[in-house]
């Protein structure tokens, strides 16, 4: 008997491991345990035999039932989860969906062309031992103009026209010079800082000009700096913009903030705009680098006979318009895919 039962157990096994369903299972179970299943069955065949026989085979039978329901939970619970995997995997939002669709004409965001200079040049300065700061573009009119030694009447205000806020206090800084300023008041000498930003002007805009644009401050202040080393920073800067180096000329120019002061100009390859498809070399005005006025440093307790410094304020949106040849600035903040797509870095 006991050969029966353990018979219809290993049957009972090969056959669950083929069933597909929960249902499968539990009509398999009944198949073996239900009122006319395998084992009644069994049990049914010896309704002859001895009282003995019959007692020793009560719990045979009960085991063998147990073992059946066990089973057929245990196949229930794979086959469920199988269930709700296959649902899962079926049922998966598929968020790339549309790359299948449009994966040839699929356009993904990109870092603006001036944002990508920029953050090549904060890894050239850093690269130097400089620290890049940030500063408010809401300002007020002591860090944009005072501290710079622009009191309210002096006429480099008109240079600088801005757009000031109904409290005549603030106003969006016009240049990244008020970073100086910041930058001076926290530090001891010798340090080193570049300070990239939005800067905002009151201007009337064309192809070179705009109301919004972008500067790179730098600044370097300690013993005996001198023109020798501003120069030197402003080539190894300009070659690894342009890969190469670049002839360079200063010229005297002239900040209220600054003693003396120089505008660096490139030469370049600029293109005739009466004969496009030539280009004619001339000296492209960059940058003004300047050693910083000793008033400067003595209001933010720098000794001028103990400390001198260098700084320079790089107009970042020209140095991406002349390095990629783009020849209006109005396009940098068109949003126009045709052109940013040109410099798509991904
Ligand atoms: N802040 C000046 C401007 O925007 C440029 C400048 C920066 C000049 C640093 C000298 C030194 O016009």
């Amino acid at each position: 008997m006991q050969q029966k039962i353990d018979q219809a157990i290993k049957d009972f096994s090969s056959e669950l491991i083929l069933t597909k369903t929960p249902n499968d299972v539990l009509d398999l179970k009944s198949r073996y345990i239900g009122k006319t299943g395998v084992i009644s069955e069994i049990l049914k065949g010896i309704k002859d035999a001895s009282i003995e026989i019959k007692r020793s085979l009560g719990p045979l039978a009960n085991a063998a039932k147990e073992q059946i329901e066990s089973l057929s939970a245990e196949r229930i619970e794979i086959l469920e989860t199988e269930t709700i995997n296959t649902k899962l995997s079926a049922e998966k939002v598929d968020l790339s969906a549309r790359l299948g669709i449009w994966d040839k004409t699929l356009i993904h965001g990109g870092v603006h062309p001036t944002h990508q200079v920029l953050r090549e040049l904060e890894d050239i300065f850093l690269s130097m031992g400089f620290e890049v700061l940030d500063g408010p573009h809401i300002e007020d009119d002591y860090h944009n103009f005072e501290a710079l030694n622009i009191p309210a009447t002096h006429p480099a205000r008109d240079m600088q026209d801005t757009f000031w806020f109904a409290n005549k206090k603030n106003l969006l800084r016009t240049h990244t010079s008020t970073i100086q300023i910041r930058g001076m008041k926290e530090r001891k000498p010798p340090f080193r800082f570049v300070a990239p930003g939005k800067v905002f002007r009151c201007e009337r805009t064309d192809a070179t000009h705009e109301m919004v644009f972008h500067q790179l401050e730098g600044m370097m202040v300690g013993k005996d700096i001198n023109v020798g080393h501003l120069i030197y920073f402003m080539k190894t800067l300009l070659k690894e913009i342009f890969k190469k180096d670049m002839e360079v000329r200063l010229r005297p120019g002239h900040f209220p903030f600054v003693e003396p002061g120089f505008e660096l100009d490139i030469r370049w390859k600029k293109p005739d705009p009466k004969k496009p498809s030539e280009r004619y070399s001339g000296w492209l005005e960059l940058l003004p680098c300047v050693l910083v006025h000793p008033n400067v440093l003595k209001a933010w307790g720098i000794d001028p006979s103990q400390n001198s410094g260098f700084a320079f304020g790089l107009g970042l949106d020209r140095l991406v318009m002349v390095k990629h040849g783009i020849e209006v600035v109005r396009h940098f903040h068109r949003g126009d895919l045709r052109f940013l797509s040109q410099f798509a870095n991904y």
